[in-house]
């Protein structure tokens, strides 16, 4: 394979993977240093694995079975509705909604509280971060 040809396909691999901003890259390195404390043979955050984190119903806060997507929807592109509450919620998937998961301090309020109503906990930061590359590769 030509030099060039190899260039092109290293280019457009390293653009279709997650591209958090930088402020949203040091959260997920932070992320990743708990994760590796908690369990050090910790590699890398698993987009697989947040599908089920957020697709799986539990018993929740509210004592209703509910999943992520209850709120969120299985669509990440479409606008959700808060089952509690009724309000519209926009879209979670960066690609139609530009906002999300870009201010960590948002992105860590939401996570703990949406953990908390789903899970009756917070999330461990390998939850999280799972999670996070799910929603980032929708
Ligand atoms: C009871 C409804 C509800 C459930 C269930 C829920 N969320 Fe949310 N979520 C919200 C609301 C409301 C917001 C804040 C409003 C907004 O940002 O549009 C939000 C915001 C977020 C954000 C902030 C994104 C950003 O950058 O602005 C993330 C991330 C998130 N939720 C993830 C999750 C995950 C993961 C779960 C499952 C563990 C979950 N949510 C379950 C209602 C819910």
């Amino acid at each position: 394979m030509r030099l060039k040809t190899l260039c092109f396909i290293a280019m457009v691999s390293s653009l279709s993977a997650n591209t958090f901003n930088p402020e949203m890259s040091n959260y997920i390195t932070k992320l990743k240093g708990e994760a590796k404390k908690a369990d050090s043979s910790f590699v890398d955050f698993d987009a697989s694995k947040g599908e089920t984190i957020f697709t799986t119903k539990h018993k929740g806060s509210k004592g209703e079975m509910v999943s992520c997507t209850s709120c969120h929807n299985s669509d990440l592109k479409t606008t959700g509705k808060n089952v509690f509450t009724n309000k519209l919620i926009d879209p979670l998937s960066p690609k139609a909604n530009p906002q999300r998961l870009t201010k960590v301090k948002d992105v860590e309020k939401w996570l703990r509280r949406n953990f908390n109503d789903v899970y009756t906990r917070e999330g461990t930061a390998k939850e999280k971060g799972d999670v996070l590359y799910y929603i980032n590769s929708k």
